[in-house]
C-alpha cells in the first residue's frame, strides 16, 4: 500500500479483555492511527491516557461525539451492543462489533439498517473465522482440490466457565454463557468454512453448574442446505481441555503449561468470594496487573479447540504452525502466512471496505456474502444477519418430550414433527406449548427450569 494511503482514526469502546487484544492490531496497521478511547472504568482510562496520546473518554457517547474518530471498534460488554453500535453509526463512525453482535435479531436488524442508513461500514469480528488457519482450511475446502466437503466439525473443551466472569457472562439473558460467547465462533469457523446455508440446526445445550447458572455445555448438529452435516461441541467445565489435541497450543496461540490441570476451578476456590472473583475480572481491563500486555503475535495459530473438514478425498485440520491435509497418498502441510493475526485481519478488513469500498466478508451482510443465508438467531449470535429487507427465519425452540427438530418454513407444517409455525414479525413463532408461543427471545427470558432448557433449534431457509 503506498505511504500515502488515507489514514482511519481508530477509538476503542471498552478496554476489558477483548479491547485489550484488538490494541496491538490496530497499532500494527500501516494505515491506521489510535486517537481515542472509552471506557466506564475511570482507572482503564487512566491507564490508557498514560500510554496513548490520545483522547479519552469515560462514555461512548461522548466518544461518538469526537471528529478526531473514523472507526469505532466496540468491546464493551454484549448487552450494550446494539446502544453502541447505534450511537456510534448515528455519528457517523465506522464499527467493527465484538461477537456476538447482539442478543436479539431485531437488534441485529437495527444496527445493520443504521449502518445502511448512514453509509457507514459494519464488520463484526473479532471470530475465529479471521484468523490465519480457518481461512486456509476454506481456501483448501472451497478449491475443490479434495472434492466436495463432506462433514465438518469444531469441538472445544475449555475452562470459560471457571474463569473470572462478570455477571452479565454468567447471565444467558445478557449474552452470557458459552453458547452465545463460544457457540458464536463456531457457528462463525463452520459456516465460514462450508459456506452457504444452513437448512436445519438441532441442539442441546446444558447447564453443570447451580452456582454459575447459564450454558457451559452444547451439542449442536448442523446441516447445510446441500445436506452437509456440522457439529459444534462445546464444554466450559474445566475438565477435559482440547488443547490436549492441539498440540498444546490455546485459543491465543500460546503454549499452554499441560501439567496445569483445573486451574481455573482452584483458582476461583482459593479466591473464595464473589467480590474477589469480580476484583480479577476487572484486573483484566486496561492498566490492570492481569491485562493482555500489547505484543506482536503469538508463537503459534490461533486454536479455537478441534476443527476439522473431511472432503471426498481427504481430512484438513491445524497443525502447529500450519495446515495438515490428509489426502489419499500422503499427509502434507500446507504453511500458513506469517505474523498475521486474525485481529489483524479485522482491522485489515475493516480499513479495506473503508478505503477500497471492498465488501467485507464479516458485514452485516455477512450472510448474504456467503450464500444468502439466513440463519436467525446463528446471526444474531454472531453477525451474520444479512439482510434488513429479508425476513430472518429463525427456528430456536425447546424440544420436549414430545417434540424435537424440524425444518419448516412459515405458515407451513413441519417436515418431521407435524408443528405449525406462524411467523410474527422479525422472529418466527414455532409452536404453542403450555399456551405459550416459544420464539428465541421468549425462550430466553421465560425459562423457568434450567434442566428442562433441553435444546434450541435453528433452521435458516431463503
Ligand atoms: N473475540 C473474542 O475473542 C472476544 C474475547 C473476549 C470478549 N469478547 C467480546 O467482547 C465484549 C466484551 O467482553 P470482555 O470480556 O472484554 O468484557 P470486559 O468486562 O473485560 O470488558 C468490558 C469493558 O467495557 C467497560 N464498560 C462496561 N460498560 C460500559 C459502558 N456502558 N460504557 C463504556 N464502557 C463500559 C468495562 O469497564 C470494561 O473495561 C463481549 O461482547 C464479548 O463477547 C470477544
Amino acid at each position: 500500500m503506498p505511504e500515502s494511503a488515507p489514514v482511519l482514526r481508530w477509538a476503542v469502546a471498552g478496554l476489558g479483555t477483548a479491547g485489550c487484544m484488538m490494541l496491538p492490531a490496530i497499532l500494527r496497521h500501516p494505515h491506521a492511527r489510535l486517537t481515542a478511547a472509552a471506557d466506564a472504568d475511570a482507572g482503564a482510562v487512566a491507564s490508557f491516557a498514560r500510554d496513548f496520546q490520545a483522547e479519552t473518554y469515560s462514555s461512548v457517547e461522548a466518544l461518538c461525539a469526537s471528529p478526531r474518530v473514523d472507526a469505532i471498534y466496540i468491546a464493551t460488554p454484549t448487552q450494550y451492543h446494539t446502544e453502541h453500535v447505534l450511537l456510534a453509526l448515528e455519528h457517523g463512525k465506522h464499527v467493527v462489533i465484538e461477537k456476538p453482535m447482539a442478543l436479539s435479531l431485531g437488534d441485529a436488524d437495527r444496527m445493520i439498517r443504521a449502518a445502511e442508513a448512514h453509509g457507514r461500514q459494519l464488520v463484526v469480528g473479532h471470530s475465529h473465522s479471521f484468523e490465519p488457519p480457518i481461512r486456509k482450511i476454506r481456501e483448501i475446502a472451497q478449491s475443490g482440490a479434495l472434492g466436495r466437503v463432506r462433514m465438518l466439525h469444531n469441538w472445544c473443551f475449555t475452562d470459560w466457565l471457571y474463569r473470572p466472569r462478570n455477571t452479565e457472562e454468567l447471565d444467558t439473558r445478557l449474552g452470557g454463557g458459552v453458547t452465545f460467547r463460544q457457540g458464536s465462533h463456531q457457528f462463525d469457523i463452520l459456516r465460514f468454512i462450508g459456506g452457504g446455508l444452513l437448512r436445519s440446526v438441532r441442539a442441546m445445550t446444558g447447564r453443570g453448574d447451580a452456582q454459575r447458572p447459564t450454558e457451559d455445555a452444547h451439542v449442536v448438529y448442523m446441516e447445510f442446505e446441500d445436506g452437509t452435516p456440522a457439529s459444534a461441541v462445546y464444554s466450559g467445565a474445566d475438565h477435559f481441555h482440547t488443547t490436549e489435541l492441539a498440540f498444546g497450543i490455546g485459543e491465543q496461540g500460546q503454549r499452554v503449561d499441560p501439567t496445569a490441570y483445573g486451574r481455573a476451578r482452584q483458582t476461583l476456590q482459593r479466591v473464595g468470594s464473589r467480590d474477589a472473583e469480580l476484583g480479577l475480572k476487572r484486573a483484566v481491563r486496561y492498566g490492570g496487573n492481569r491485562a493482555p500486555r500489547p505484543a506482536g503475535p503469538a508463537p503459534h495459530p490461533s486454536f479455537f479447540g478441534l476443527t476439522l473438514v473431511s472432503c471426498e478425498k481427504g481430512d484438513i485440520r491445524q497443525s502447529a504452525h500450519s495446515v495438515y491435509v490428509s489426502g489419499e497418498d500422503e499427509r502434507r502441510e500446507v504453511p500458513l502466512s506469517t505474523g498475521d493475526t486474525g485481529r489483524d485481519a479485522v482491522v485489515r478488513e475493516l480499513y479495506d471496505a473503508v478505503v477500497k469500498a471492498r465488501v467485507p466478508a464479516h458485514g452485516g451482510r455477512w450472510g448474504k456474502a456467503n450464500n444468502d443465508a439466513r440463519c436467525g438467531p446463528t446471526a444474531a449470535l454472531h453477525g451474520l444477519i444479512d439482510d434488513a429487507t429479508s425476513i430472518p427465519l429463525a427456528l430456536w425452540f425447546r424440544p420436549t418430550e414430545d417434540l424435537h427438530g424440524y425444518t419448516t418454513v412459515p405458515g407451513q407444517t413441519c417436515r418431521q414433527y407435524g408443528v405449525p409455525v406462524t411467523l410474527y414479525g422479525d422472529r418466527l413463532s414455532l409452536f404453542r406449548r403450555n399456551d405459550r408461543y416459544w420464539t428465541l427471545g421468549e425462550e430466553l427470558r421465560g425459562q423457568q427450569d434450567p434442566t428442562h432448557f433441553a435444546c434450541s433449534g435453528i433452521s435458516a431457509l431463503r
